[in-house]
């Protein structure tokens, strides 16, 4: 079996929103962090024995999204190969962390591995769109753009270029009720700010990208803030309208703009669910967490920092088999 991980990400100006008809192509670039430490992986084997495909989840999850994409891969990378195929993720899925950038930029490359296609990372862009929009970032490790009028990523700045930490603060462990992808459609179809906000990005895009090269954090939280509010914004102005956020997402963010006040450089972003991804320099990351830890109702704070792109793993690595051990006596 092929074994590749591959890091989540973590979208600092943000994709929401589709070209009409085509099949996950961004309506507006985005950029993103690579998150060290938030990996899933994929383990990928053609068996020309197998009638049909073989997904195995550990533990246990969608079905469906993965069929779906293994299809795309044979109509993509040619071919009518069936594959056995093993996913699981090293954070909590349930959490509502995204973990669907992470599994489909591993399995994109573990199919091409598997088939013998030895193409470089950025190239399977167009495939591992299709499984989940942001998961073509995930194909690259440090600060990444994504093109959509391209149909391309590359990378702005690899990982080692800014020292950065990045807390991500759990405020509830529910799964999330609307989808990624249905909001996105929702609002685009409903919010009368829906196209504002494609528009806004653009410029989102030039001050957030200097900023990583300029490596200015004050810089990049004034824009990315901005980013992720306006699209917080478009979406609540949907109908129905779409909320996210928890109570203590809403602390958490005024914990960061008190943190600021006092002169500690921090920002945060937020994705389509109620958890606070909070970025400060390194050096600062036992202060600001110990901030975000004390705020009522976050539940637990996850530490991570830019990571790399999707490697090949040797083997499955233990904690997936713990995982499956763990399913096995009905844990
Ligand atoms: O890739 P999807 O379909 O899970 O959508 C990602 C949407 C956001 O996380 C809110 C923004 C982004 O660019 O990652």
């Amino acid at each position: 079996m092929i074994w590749v991980a591959a890091n989540s990400n973590l979208a600092l100006v943000k994709y929401w929103g589709k070209v009409p008809g085509a099949a996950n192509r961004a309506a507006s670039g985005s950029l993103s962090v690579t998150l060290d430490g938030l990996t899933s992986v994929a383990g990928v084997e053609v068996d020309p024995s197998l009638g049909d495909d073989q997904v195995e989840w550990r533990p246990p999850g969608p079905q469906a999204p993965v069929r779906a994409f293994l299809d795309d891969a044979r109509a993509w990378l040619g071919g009518a190969a069936r594959f056995r195929v093993v996913l699981g993720s090293s954070f909590p899925v349930a959490a509502g962390l995204a973990s669907s950038a992470s599994t489909f930029a591993a399995l994109a490359t573990a199919v091409a591995a598997a088939l013998g296609r030895a193409e470089p990372p950025a190239a399977l862009a167009p495939l591992a769109r299709l499984g989940s929009g942001s998961a073509c970032r995930s194909l690259l490790g440090g600060f990444v753009e994504w093109r959509p009028e391209a149909d391309e990523v590359v990378e702005v700045a690899p990982a080692e270029h800014w020292n950065l930490a990045i807390l991500v603060a759990v405020t509830s462990e529910e799964p999330k009720r609307v989808s990624s992808r249905d909001g996105m459609a929702r609002t685009a179809a409903t919010s009368p700010y829906h196209r504002a906000w494609l528009e806004a990005g653009a410029t989102d895009l030039e001050d957030v990208r200097a900023a990583i090269r300029e490596r200015d954090l004050e810089r990049l939280g004034r824009h990315a803030e901005r980013n992720c509010l306006r699209m917080h914004a478009a979406a609540l102005a949907a109908d129905p309208p779409l909320l996210y956020w928890e109570p203590a997402t809403v602390a958490v963010m005024r914990e960061v703009w008190a943190l600021r006040r006092r002169g500690v450089e921090a920002c945060f972003s937020i994705d389509a669910g109620p958890q606070v991804k909070v970025l400060c320099r390194a050096d600062a990351a036992g202060l600001v967490e110990a901030a975000v830890r004390a705020v009522p109702g976050v539940r637990r704070v996850l530490r991570s920092r830019p990571g790399g792109a999707p490697r090949l793993l040797d083997a499955a690595p233990a904690w997936l088999e713990t995982a499956a051990a763990r399913r096995a006596v009905g844990r």
